[in-house]
């Protein structure tokens, strides 16, 4: 691309439109990592919200962990290649979604799939893409689900959507993930297959383990959710009906509903 720049004669540091369109180039990804991490800081916001609402309705977390990246000018510049793109902003926004990515590890399979759609029926979250490797995992045994959101950054020269990859999976999906991952580029890809043999036999104990979980969750929550909510029902009826005579004494006239 800087080939055909070469006109006036260098210097040893590159010609005036080398340097002029390097420094473009490097403003330009600086700002696009700024603005892809706004957007990061949006998705993060809305999961702690998520994460707190939860609490307080259910008395539970489903939420383990959020991690987030925003890949490195390298990274993309070795990927717009790969893919065969322009590496400026509106290309790379247009065909790599995965510039930035939230991954999040719920601890149940039924929460990943409520977090996804709490995430994704927001209203300024449009949804352009979902792979379910949960329902349908890939041959090696990796499960997770995908999403591909795109949500608008306000700046002072108005709103830019920007394109995010969520990944939301659970505690033991995210172990063999990673354990996955690590022996993938340890092998350079080329895994030898009794060993990819093991990492599917563990994919299938780590779903086992999912399962069986859940089914303990259920089964306590079943039992302590009746008691805990029982409970705090009756705290809070008794606070609220103090609260009220306290109320009602201290208004001049009458107890009709609070103005
Ligand atoms: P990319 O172009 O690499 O992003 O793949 P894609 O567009 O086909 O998307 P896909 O949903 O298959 O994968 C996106 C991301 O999911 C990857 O970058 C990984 O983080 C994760 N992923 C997908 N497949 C695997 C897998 O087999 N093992 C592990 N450990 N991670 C995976
Ligand atoms: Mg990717």
């Amino acid at each position: 691309m800087t080939e055909n720049l070469r006109e006036t004669s260098g210097d040893g540091q590159g010609t005036t439109d080398e340097v002029a369109f390097v420094r473009r180039l490097r403003g330009e990804f600086q700002r696009m990592e700024m603005e892809y991490g706004f957007a990061v800081d949006e998705i993060l916001t809305k999961v702690s919200i998520l994460r707190r609402e939860f609490l307080h309705l259910h008395r539970y977390n489903p939420i383990e962990h959020v991690g987030s990246r925003v890949k490195s000018p390298e990274s993309i510049l070795r990927k717009a290649e790969r893919l065969g793109i322009e590496p400026t902003p509106d290309r790379i926004r247009e065909h790599m979604h995965d510039v930035a990515g939230v991954r999040i590890t719920c601890s149940f399979i039924a929460d990943t799939y409520r977090v996804l759609e709490a995430l994704t029926s927001q209203t300024d979250v449009r949804t352009l893409k979902v792979k379910d490797y949960i329902a349908q995992p890939k041959p090696n045994g990796y499960k997770s689900l995908h999403a591909i959101i795109e949500i608008p950054v306000f700046l002072s020269t108005g709103p830019v959507p920007i394109p995010l990859e969520i990944q939301v999976r659970t505690i033991a999906m995210d172990f063999w993930a990673s354990l996955e991952h690590k022996i993938y580029y340890k092998y350079d890809g080329k895994v030898p297959s009794e060993l990819v043999e093991s990492l599917t036999e563990s994919a299938h104990l780590a779903e086992m383990l999912d399962m069986r979980m859940e089914e303990l969750h259920s089964e306590v929550s079943g039992m302590e959710g009746g008691r805990l909510d029982d409970g705090m029902r009756d705290m809070d009826e008794r606070l609220f009906a103090r609260l009220w005579n306290v109320y009602r004494s201290a208004r001049p006239s009458g107890d009709g509903p609070i103005a």
